[in-house]
């Protein structure tokens, strides 16, 4: 079958490393792809927004089956334009994208179906939002609408900042017409975990959890970066955890999305928050996340190939879906100065038998240069998480280009827990 996935970072790489797995596929084309994942699918210069290219260069083609990976093609509707030329797609329509794409919707969504998230408000007024904070509970979380390239989030501390960050986002539009509604939202305390399934709008199947670590950072320092790293599984997610969320978070978010009209098909990534009164949604991504997916599908014990047509094709019920008894862990190497200013262009030698995904690289003259804040992510498996660990930053010694830098304690803070 020929295959083409819409994306081209990290995620996407992983994606097309265990889709190369299946014997049903015959050739896989990445819409852009990058340096790095050239040598494992033929890159073509459309980029992830580009609806029309993306549906032009499909009916050329004939592709059998595509997977749409990034949240922006989706909201957008790149599903609903391959669909609408019959291509199969892996991934939401644009009227279930938008449990992504709009805060406000998923906000509403949750509270109209009681599913367990934080309290919050609505505003689309910059003076009434003000006014809400004079007395509202500090530390307070405001949150932009719509997609703001994972940075719509500002956790305020005092009362100034977040009027601050209400000012930026409302009057100054830093994340431009996304900022025309904000949710201002309890702040909520406990462990964090990234729980993606594959749904088909009547069964859905949580993969195997996992951490990520968004600080740029050691010891959860510094800013918010697209991830530096990930773990799975969760050791904070117990089998307890898990039937609770199933309960009251999986099935019942699964029936809202139906009840709205709204069926979600492709994979629902639920970010949650372990709190004292139990787990609750922090945000919910219309697809795989970035970098979860470079730990959880290594994992897969599977043909993710048939996962993803049986998801698109509402039998997800007869899906073979396992993960291994093992754990991953995946160490993002990024330039030194991300998320903020950085050099790039280096050379990079890595080995080519490992599971190195990469998100910031392009081809010159046959050479793989750094061109992105991160630049790749290194994935081992093992027995246990300290071994996939230790393998991880076994391998990062591997890889060399100038300016690299990555956080020396991925998963340390799972493997305390796991001791606690
Ligand atoms: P997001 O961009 O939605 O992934 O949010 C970024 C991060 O902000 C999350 O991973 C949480 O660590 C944090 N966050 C978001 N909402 C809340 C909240 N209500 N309470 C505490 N932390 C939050
Ligand atoms: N790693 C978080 C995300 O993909 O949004």
């Amino acid at each position: 079958m020929k295959i083409m996935v819409v994306g081209g970072g990290g995620r996407e790489h992983a994606i097309i490393k265990k889709l190369k797995e299946s014997e049903k596929v015959s050739k896989i084309y990445a819409l852009p792809g990058n340096g790095g994942i050239a040598a494992d699918a033929e890159c073509v210069n459309i980029g992830a927004k580009d609806i029309d290219g993306i549906r032009d260069f499909a009916k050329q083609e004939k592709i059998d089956f595509a997977v749409v990976a990034p949240d922006d093609p989706l909201v957008l509707g790149a599903v609903d334009a391959l669909e609408e030329i019959g291509v199969p797609c892996f991934g939401p329509r644009a009227n279930a994208a938008i449990i992504e794409g709009s805060k406000v919707f998923s906000k509403n969504l949750m509270k109209k179906y009681n599913i367990p998230t934080a309290e919050y408000e609505v505003f689309s007024d910059l003076d009434e939002a003000l006014k809400y904070l004079e007395t509202a509970p500090i530390p307070t979380v405001i949150k932009a609408d719509g997609l703001a390239l994972g940075k719509g989030v500002i956790i305020a501390t005092t009362r100034d900042e977040a009027k601050e960050a209400v000012r930026s986002m409302m009057e100054d539009k830093i994340f431009g017409e996304s900022g025309n509604n904000v949710v201002i939202e309890e702040f909520l305390t406990g462990p964090e975990v990234s729980v993606l399934s594959f749904t088909d709008g009547e069964t859905v199947i949580p993969m195997v959890s996992s951490m990520d670590h968004k600080r740029a950072k050691d010891g959860d320092e510094g800013l918010n970066t697209g991830g530096m790293g990930t773990i799975a599984p969760n050791p904070y997610y117990t089998k307890a955890v898990a039937d609770e969320c199933m309960e009251k978070i999986f099935i019942p978010t699964i029936d809202a999305m139906n009840k709205e009209g709204r069926t979600f098909k492709g994979c629902l990534y639920f970010g949650l928050m372990l709190t004292e009164k139990g787990p609750k949604v922090i945000e919910y991504n219309c697809r795989f996340g970035d970098p979860e997916t470079q730990v959880v599908l290594p994992l897969l014990d599977g043909d993710l190939l048939e996962i993803m047509q049986h998801t698109a094709n509402g039998t997800l019920k007869d899906a073979k879906v396992k993960f291994k008894d093992m754990a991953a862990c995946c160490v993002v190497m990024a330039s030194n100065g991300y998320p903020q200013k950085y050099d790039s262009g280096f050379e990079i030698t890595m080995p080519t038998d490992k599971n190195i995904y990469v998100a910031g690289a392009k081809l010159e003259d046959g050479k793989l240069l750094t061109a992105g804040g991160r630049v790749l992510g290194v994935t081992e498996i093992g027995n246990s998480l300290k071994d996939a660990i230790g393998a991880a930053y076994e391998t990062v010694k591997t890889v060399k280009f100038s300016n690299a830098y990555y956080r020396h304690d991925i998963g340390q803070k799972a493997l305390a827990a796991e001791n606690a």
